[in-house]
């Protein structure tokens, strides 16, 4: 039995280590699109057609349930999927509704119309084609009004942090926030809104400032995902959970060891 999860590369490792700890009975098959990556550059028809691969491949690996921990991904693809038709008895879910959730301060799957919530100045930082494609501000729109969201297209992070190069990374990061500051001086909170991103959470908080409430998702992903297989104990699937990827697997091997602080073994998918 086991979950899948997938991101076009080691951002969704981030997701994957909070569930597994939250959730240690659950076998999870992680899937990084590493030959494609990053997708964030990409355009949505693109992105698209190599996440639907990537999750009919997870599906014909016993995977019933398919976690999106690429909001790139969840952006681009997830409601096309989803219109599209799934399987029967597969499913996939994207990353973006459990962090609405917790920044509106709603339950899980509260419908009620839209309304005023504390949060007023709103930073988002996400790939180019999660910023371009508005899904954020589409699906907060859903549950909040009022809510300012100024939007950081990260350009070279999600590079940086594939390629090991956290030096880089960090510059970046610092760089982007800057930027931000200069659109929106006082955010109240910031949105993690790539799944590469907690992996530079502390340099994302000094340069935020510490009165910046920064929100990323492997907690709220992982608790909503224990919520939702409560409910639907069925989705666990079959098969065996492991590590799958379409780079080259030494190399991604070393990298996810070295982001995860534990041996971490990727075969060819
Ligand atoms: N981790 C992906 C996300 O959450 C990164 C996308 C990319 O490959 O550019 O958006």
């Amino acid at each position: 039995m086991a979950v899948g999860i997938f991101d076009s590369g080691l951002g969704g490792l981030t997701v994957l280590d909070v569930a597994q700890k939250r959730l240690p009975d659950v076998d999870f098959l992680y899937f990084a699109d590493s030959a494609h990556a990053p997708y964030g550059v990409r355009d949505a028809d693109n992105i698209y057609d190599l996440t639907h691969n990537a999750v009919h491949d997870l599906w014909a690996r016993g995977c019933d349930l398919v976690i999106l921990a690429c909001n790139t991904a969840s952006a681009a693809a997830l409601r096309r999927m989803q219109e599209a038709g799934v399987p029967d008895g597969k499913r996939v879910l994207g990353v973006f509704v459990p962090l609405i959730e917790a920044l509106t301060e709603r339950q899980w799957g509260d419908n009620s119309p839209p309304r005023e919530v504390e949060v007023q100045h709103v930073a988002l930082f996400a790939t180019p084609a999660t910023v371009s494609s508005r899904a954020f501000q589409r699906e907060l729109a859903f549950r909040a009004i009022g809510v300012d969201v100024e939007a950081q297209a990260c350009g070279g992070v999600v590079d940086a942090i594939e390629d090991g190069d956290m030096i880089l990374a960090e510059a970046l990061v610092r760089s982007h926030v800057d930027a931000l500051k200069r659109k929106m001086p006082t955010p109240q909170a910031a949105i993690l809104g790539c799944t590469h991103y907690p992996l530079l959470s502390e340099t994302f908080q000094q340069a935020l400032g510490s009165e910046v409430k920064v929100y990323s998702q492997g907690d709220l992903v992982a608790e909503s995902l224990a919520d939702y297989l409560i409910r639907h104990p069925n989705m666990l699937g079959k098969g065996e959970g492991g590590f799958l990827t379409t780079g080259k697997p030494s190399v991604v091997s070393d990298r996810a060891t070295q982001f995860l602080r534990r041996k971490i073994n990727f075969e060819a998918a």
